[in-house]
């Protein structure tokens, strides 16, 4: 999910009210006919059903192919997302799919990525994916990605830190997706995790991702219990010293209130409750906690 900059008191709206989703026949002609220099002539046009946060999300044969299609126009600041999807694409795949071409013309930028089969995961407490998503984390844990030119930790988060302790305290090497919204996770029909989304990939500790995943553990429904039990399957966050991840979701909960302040949506607002419930349970003493 990328915070969608629309002013105005949208609280209470589905998430689609802010969506910048437009269609396919927004395109200008040269920009259909660059697309179509890679894929041969279109065909069919599906929209993708998730997400909101770029002008243009399909799934687009021609005769040859079958291509997911995402762009955006470039006089919109979320635009600089797709930068750092095509910076990254090179170190995730095949956990993520393949980035194939990019359209830059007529004041668009328009991405080209291998289309996947799959479903989006389910969260539910005791969902057989939780175990898989949290592979496909352990995976991406051991993905070579320091030499990923994407933003660092501690700038991402930059607003939030308290000081150079909590600067100290996020920086690392380990390359992170930070989007465990699990419209981003698809399920493949051989039981499959794979990522899709990296434009808010992030280079840092390598903690931050299963603790990012915990508020969209809570999110979802699951308490700060049962998402704490999902995160500790992936080695990364049992390696993170407590006091750690007790500052971390706090940053979180400042970050997720900043969004749902300046981005006011149904979701967000559940994000922000959610990042503070998780807050709050690692602010509580031992006999609540596990
Ligand atoms: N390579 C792909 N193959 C098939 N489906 C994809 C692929 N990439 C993305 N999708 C589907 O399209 C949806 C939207 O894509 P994505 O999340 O990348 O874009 P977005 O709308 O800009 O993002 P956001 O979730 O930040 O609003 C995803 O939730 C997923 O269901
Ligand atoms: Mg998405």
């Amino acid at each position: 999910m990328t915070a969608n900059p629309v002013a105005g008191d949208l609280a209470g709206l589905s998430p689609s009210a802010v969506s910048l989703r437009g269609s396919w026949d927004d395109l200008p002609a040269t920009v259909v006919a660059a697309i179509e220099s890679h894929v041969g002539p279109v065909e069919r046009v599906e929209p993708a059903r998730d997400g909101y946060s770029s002008h243009v999300a399909a799934t687009v044969s021609s005769g040859r192919c079958r291509v997911f299609v995402k762009g955006l126009r470039t006089d919109h600041p979320a635009a600089v997302a797709q930068g750092c999807e095509v910076s990254v694409n090179p170190f995730v795949v095949p956990l993520g799919p393949r980035l194939l071409w990019r359209v830059e013309a007529d004041g668009w930028d328009v991405l080209g990525f291998e289309h996947l089969e799959g479903r989006r995961a389910e969260y539910r407490a005791g969902s057989g994916d939780l175990p898989l998503v949290a592979g496909a984390m352990t995976e991406l844990g051991s993905v070579a990605g320091r030499k990923a030119p994407v933003p660092r930790a501690e700038q991402r988060w930059a607003p939030y830190l308290t000081g150079p302790a909590q600067e100290r305290m996020v920086r690392g090497d380990s390359l992170l997706h930070t989007d465990w919204h699990h419209t981003n996770m698809l399920v493949t029909p051989g039981g499959q995790v794979r990522l899709v989304d990296w434009a808010t990939a992030t280079r840092g500790a390598a903690w931050i991702d299963p603790a990012c995943w915990v508020v969209w553990l809570v999110y979802a429904g699951n308490t700060p219990h049962t998402a704490e039990r999902c995160a500790s399957l992936v080695p990364a966050w049992g390696a993170a010293e407590p006091a750690v991840l007790d500052a971390f979701a706090e940053v979180l909960a400042r970050y997720w209130r900043y969004v749902a302040e300046h981005h006011p949506n149904r979701m967000t607002g559940e994000l922000r409750d959610a990042s503070e419930r998780w807050a709050a349970y690692r602010r509580s003493p031992g006999p609540v906690r596990p």
